[in-house]
């Protein structure tokens, strides 16, 4: 199941500039005309364009998580035109901030598919706020692909939902033996976001498979995302003397239990998921996170050609910075949902839907994407360590699925 366990340290020092400022990424990319820079000998699309519509949390507790997407989105787009678009016509991009609540992003979709009209619709990064938006979209009978949503209610909603990632029982088993098989975990604490359906599914499936595995739970606890005080978790499970601490929340929150854990004396390796994947995680957490692990969806530091090619693409368009996995899958979902209109017989919901279903072997920067019969993609998990000064993730090894 683990391709690799090399720990790659010392080659990545070239990748420790991952600190790029994403709002001023953000400012550069929302000026930037879509197809103003056609490559060399493609002919730029120039006729009606076709809107798309995006909804992320662009500002709030997750704001990278909408920025990032935002990125990898608006670069797949400004290739894609410059390329010819689809069949000449350019692809237009309508984007609404959630803010990272489930109440925006229900309005922001009903906006994209009611007043814009667009024929498809991407997002959202997180479940919780893909389960308030993707009902508007099966209602309406407009695709929706959510790029990054992991739990599995999501693509259930119907099928109009789809998702270019894989889902949390997978993660969640990645992540459990991973803790067993690498870190020798004998015994394990979980911290979840009760207010989040990411992190309860995730920190359900951990749980399961680290007991499967041989594991032990030697505590549970809870808190509630935004939340600044965990002194009563962590007494806790400092009691519980665990080998290892599960965490499967987002990064703002993960930063400050950190910070905390260390202070209170906890010095076990933290373990956790894709909702850890943010320059900011290791901005606010500082050296408290160093030493931890979180399952994801790409590393920067793979030497994969396809995420060679995409690192530069993006770093060329957005400053310098290096894209977190959720700018790699914004682009993948684009890409996904281009690829799907040149295939389809029309613009229609209904045909789009059935193209998007159709997707095989895809060459995404995420891995190769096949949707299967639950719209879902199967796809390999890596597992990144945060390391370096400042730390910042580091590929240690690939999961597949079984
Ligand atoms: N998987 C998370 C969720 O479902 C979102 C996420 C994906 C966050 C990838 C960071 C990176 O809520």
């Amino acid at each position: 199941m683990f391709e690799s366990l090399l720990s790659r340290r010392s080659v990545l020092s070239s990748f420790a500039i991952a600190g790029t400022c994403a709002v001023l990424c953000l400012a550069a990319a929302a000026s930037a005309k879509p197809a103003a820079a056609p490559a060399a000998a493609a002919k730029p699309a120039t006729g009606e364009p076709i809107l798309i519509g995006h909804y992320g949390s662009l500002t709030g507790k997750e704001a990278t998580f909408g920025q990032s997407t935002s990125n990898g989105i608006k670069l797949a787009i400004k290739e894609f035109n410059a390329k010819g678009g689809l069949n000449g016509r350019p692809i237009a991009l309508k984007e609404y901030d959630t803010k990272g609540e489930a109440k925006e992003a229900t309005l922001a979709v009903t906006r994209l598919v009611k007043s814009d009209k667009v024929v498809a619709v991407l997002g959202e990064v997180a479940s919780t706020l893909s389960l308030a938006g993707g009902p508007v979209c099966q209602e309406a009978g407009i695709p929706m692909i959510t790029p990054s949503s992991t739990n599995p209610r999501v693509t259930a909603i119907g099928d109009m939902v789809f998702r270019v990632c894989f889902i949390d029982p997978f993660q969640g088993l990645a992540g459990a033996k991973f803790a067993r098989e690498n870190l020798k975990a004998k015994t394990a604490a979980i911290l979840v976001d009760q207010a989040q359906a990411y992190a309860v599914g995730l920190g359900d499936e951990f749980k399961k498979n680290f007991a499967k595995f041989g594991g032990t739970i030697a505590a549970e606890t809870t808190y509630t995302g935004g939340a600044s005080d965990f002194t009563a978790q962590l007494t806790t499970i400092r009691a519980a003397k665990p080998d290892v601490i599960y965490i499967p929340g987002y990064y703002t929150d993960v930063g400050n239990i950190a910070l905390q854990a260390r202070k209170a004396g906890i010095n076990v390796p933290l373990l956790g998921g894709d909702g850890w994947d943010s320059e900011q995680l290791a901005k606010i957490g500082k050296d408290a996170i160093e030493g931890c692990f979180y399952t994801n969806h790409y590393a920067p530091d793979q030497p994969d050609a396809r995420v060679r090619t995409f690192i530069a693409a993006y770093g060329k368009e957005f400053g310098g910075s290096v894209p977190d996995g959720l700018g790699a899958l914004g682009y993948d979902a684009a890409n996904i949902l281009f690829d799907a209109m040149k295939r389809s017989k029309s613009l229609a919901g209904k045909d789009l839907r059935d193209a998007i279903a159709a997707t095989k072997n895809f060459p995404a920067v995420t891995g190769e994407i096949t949707i299967n019969a639950q719209r879902d993609a199967v796809k390999s998990a890596v597992v990144v360590e945060m390391a370096g000064d400042p730390p910042s993730p580091k590929y240690v090894a690939t999961v597949k699925p079984e």
